[in-house]
């Protein structure tokens, strides 16, 4: 069949022309919205940061989230050999090998915070989380910082992460995020409703959406750029990868506009969820990774029922950084396994394992490693740095340029526009992604050269 791919064993497909849309919305929406957009905002100084923040993700992300999807459906193969398919002979492949790079890294610290969750959510479940008396500094601090248990569950979490990838595209990745995706809108409300009700309320909405753009520099620049390709999954051979088990007849173009939509939704809705309580409950809204493992709880805390809805909090929250951790993990397997020749079954714990050890250092690195200092930043920091704010621009820039100057938009059009899909605004996304995409992001890469 014309699906196979260069392992001539039939290419998986998604079972249902939504398969590509949950799992593509189950990768974006994760840890980036609920944990990382939060303190980069609040790290950022609010809403200025915000405001460059949506600013990406319109002009930045979404047309390079439609050009990398066709990339993946039209090559059918792994991150790496779709670009030598579309153009053979040539050395732009090379950036879906960056991209591999990237989700390993990404990973590698990211398994670190879905442990963390996954360990809250047991707290949370098991009634302990939310004490009366608890101080959820010190508590939380002295979690992170253990030598031994953020590795215990951070090794669990990976764990379940290969064990649902080891059973394929349909059976595992597709059918976990049908189950698990629905859930999250409901609760994400009832927490906004207790969030904007606060006293104070009104300081926290006012830090998050109201401009002060006199703190604008490169960092901050830079910062909100690596938070839209971070957030949104961009950029990383995810799209290019789940795209290639994309059927024909669903359409890259309204999923990019949909994927795009709730992922920004979700981004909002936790930032006006975390910074009216931030200011509320006097908690210092710069003060980094931890910022929403002590917020959360503190919400929970003053809440009727709160011990039932830091249940289901951090359950949300553990399945958003699963279905996001399925994806990183399962870019990089694809490319093992067709690059190996290894089946899933060998590849996918293979490549889990190697990425635990590597992210075992990121986690000791709010412990016993936390002296560990390269450019000022700890291990964990480093690796989230190099991957979402050097790599993941730098690797946009490229792809841009090869999807508007190499493959040309034409052939994107051609390809999103298979079986009667319709590619709307086609002229505004082609001047995107040929001058504008690749024009901001070497600047802002130029204008950061020295803030590492
Ligand atoms: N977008 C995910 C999040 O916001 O949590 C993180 C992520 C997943 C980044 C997959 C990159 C990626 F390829």
């Amino acid at each position: 069949s014309k699906e196979t791919s260069n392992t001539s064993v039939p290419r998986e497909q998604w079972g249902s022309r939504f398969g590509f849309l949950l799992a593509a919305a189950g990768s974006a929406v994760g840890l980036g919205n609920i944990w990382r957009f939060p303190f980069v905002v609040g790290e950022g100084g609010g809403a200025a940061f915000v405001l460059l923040y949506l600013g990406f993700v319109l002009l930045i992300g979404l047309p390079l989230m439609i050009g990398e999807i066709s990339i993946g459906r039209r090559g059918r193969a792994n991150a790496m050999d779709s670009y030598k398919i579309i153009q053979p002979n040539s050395k732009w492949y090379i950036n879906g090998f960056i991209g591999v790079i990237i989700n390993f890294m990404i990973l590698a610290f990211y398994s670190v915070v879905a442990g963390w969750a996954f360990y809250y959510f047991i707290l949370a479940l098991t009634g302990q989380l939310i004490a009366s008396d608890k101080d959820f500094e010190s508590s939380f601090s002295s979690f992170i910082s253990d030598p031994i248990m953020p590795i215990v569950w951070q090794t669990i979490l990976m764990t379940v992460v290969v064990l649902i990838v080891l059973r394929g595209v349909k059976k595992g990745i597709e059918k976990w995020n049908n189950i698990l995706m629905p859930t999250l809108f409901v609760l994400l409300l009832i927490l906004l409703f207790k969030s904007l009700t606060l006293e104070n309320a009104r300081e926290g909405i006012l830090f998050f959406l109201k401009p002060n753009f006199s703190a604008i520099n490169s960092g901050i620049i830079l910062a909100a750029l690596g938070q839209a390709f971070f957030s949104l999954s961009v950029a990383t051979g995810m799209y290019v990868t789940y795209g290639s088990y994309k059927r024909n007849e669903s359409s890259i173009a309204r999923n990019g506009g949909g994927i795009v939509l709730l992922d920004v939704l979700v981004a909002i809705m936790a930032g006006l969820i975390i910074f009216p309580a931030v200011f509320h409950f006097g908690i210092d809204p710069g003060r980094g990774p931890d910022l929403a493992f002590i917020t959360f709880p503190t919400i929970f805390r003053d809440m009727q029922f709160g011990i039932m809805f830091a249940g289901f909090f951090f359950f949300f929250v553990f399945v958003a950084a699963l279905t996001s951790a399925i994806s990183l993990l399962e870019v990089v397997v694809a490319f093992v396994k067709e690059k190996f020749k290894l089946s899933r079954k060998v590849a996918a714990p293979i490549t889990g394992a190697v990425i635990t050890l590597v992210g075992g250092f990121c986690a000791l690195s709010f412990g016993p490693l936390s002296h560990i200092k390269v450019f000022d930043r700890t291990i964990f920091g480093l690796f989230d740095f190099i991957a979402a704010e050097v790599l993941l621009p730098f690797s946009g820039l490229i792809l841009s340029i090869f999807i508007g100057w190499i493959w040309k938009p034409i052939g994107v059009k051609q390809e999103i526009e298979k079986e009667g899909n319709s590619f709307p605004l086609f002229k505004v996304w082609s001047f995107l992604i040929r001058f504008v995409v690749p024009i901001v992001i070497l600047i802002i890469l130029i204008d950061s050269i020295g803030i590492i």
